[in-house]
């Protein structure tokens, strides 16, 4: 693998996730977050995930593994890097600004990457002098469990690093798709219109919460329902997503729907705030009514 130390910039529940795949992929892992308690979440986080893949011997050595992921404070911190992964906010101009930092701190040879899930990845890459070393990674939640990894291309990306790409997708044991620089991508153009359908479906009163995701969990053979799944992707992530897709497409099926803005308005955004469509508070998720 050419990327040794690799830094990832957020360490929510998408840069935890990122931070161990690479750790378990071999790479030297630099997880920075300003946010102290945010970093504490993610290192229990990791460590629990680590625990629980080694128990059912998924993972080898996940001392190991934690111990090559440090966690720092400052995007500076990210200068030994060979590879710089961003899980930031899904916001093109806090992106940028996080870019125009990482362009001045890394060496040149250093290769960038974003997480996000509906933005531009040229739109990023133009604020830097690397856009020919500039791709996308889009991982999904919750990334231990998910197999895929987008490899998003530009027509300014070096084929070279799009390939360097790939490898580290399949180094983590990951598959990777490749995807071109549009809206959403693969999964999120075809995933996110049918999240809000079924969030219009429970404004609308079609069945309960718990009926709901049944339908679609037992009906259609997904892994859980959609509005359980809204509540693991979180509500806020969903309707910058949304409101991204209606800018680009402007279609009105990308429009969040009013249940989701009241819920994010209350702080309901789901598994990460102990509350959404779910009561997350318990051992078990708790179906809610939500209006
Ligand atoms: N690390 C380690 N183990 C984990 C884990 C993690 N992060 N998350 C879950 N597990 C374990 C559980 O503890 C459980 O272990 P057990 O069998 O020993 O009890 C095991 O995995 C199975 O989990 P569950 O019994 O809770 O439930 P499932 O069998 O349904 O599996 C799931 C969980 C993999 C999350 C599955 O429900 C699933 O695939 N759901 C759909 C997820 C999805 O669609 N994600 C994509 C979202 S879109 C996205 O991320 C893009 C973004 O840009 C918005």
């Amino acid at each position: 693998m050419k990327f040794n130390t690799i830094a990832v910039v957020g360490t929510g529940q998408m840069g935890a996730g990122i931070a161990q795949a690479c750790a378990t992929a071999g790479a030297r892992v630099i997880a920075i977050d300003p946010d102290h308690a945010q970093r504490e979440r993610a290192k229990a986080g990791i460590g629990r995930s680590l625990a629980k893949l080694a128990e059912k011997g998924l993972v080898k050595d996940p001392a190991g593994i934690e111990a090559r992921i440090k966690f720092a404070e400052h995007p500076d911190d990210a200068e030994p890097a060979d590879l710089v992964i961003e899980a930031i906010v899904e916001d093109l101009a806090v992106k940028r600004a996080l870019w125009e930092d990482l362009d001045v701190v890394c060496r040149p040879d250093t290769v960038f990457a974003s997480n996000t899930s509906s933005l531009s990845i040229a739109a990023q890459a133009e604020v830097t002098d690397r856009a020919d070393r500039f791709l996308g990674l889009h991982f999904f939640n919750p990334v231990p469990m998910m197999a895929l990894v987008e490899v998003v291309n530009t027509p300014a990306l070096d084929p070279m690093i799009l390939e360097q790409g790939v490898a580290l997708v399949r180094a983590m044991g990951k598959t990777p798709v490749l995807a071109q620089d549009t809206p959403g991508f693969v999964v999120n153009r075809l995933l996110v219109p049918y999240l809000l359908d079924a969030a219009r479906a429970a404004e609308a009163k079609v069945a309960s919460t718990a009926d709901l995701d049944a339908g679609m969990k037992l009906g259609a053979g997904h892994p859980m329902g959609p509005l359980m799944l809204l509540d693991f992707v979180g509500i806020d992530t969903v309707v910058r997503i949304a409101d991204i897709f209606h800018r680009a497409f402007d279609e009105e099926r990308h429009r969040a729907p009013a249940i989701l803005t009241a819920m994010v308005a209350r702080g309901e955004l789901g598994k990460k705030s102990g509350k959404g469509f779910y009561d997350w508070s318990g051992t078990e998720p708790v179906a809610r009514s939500v209006q």
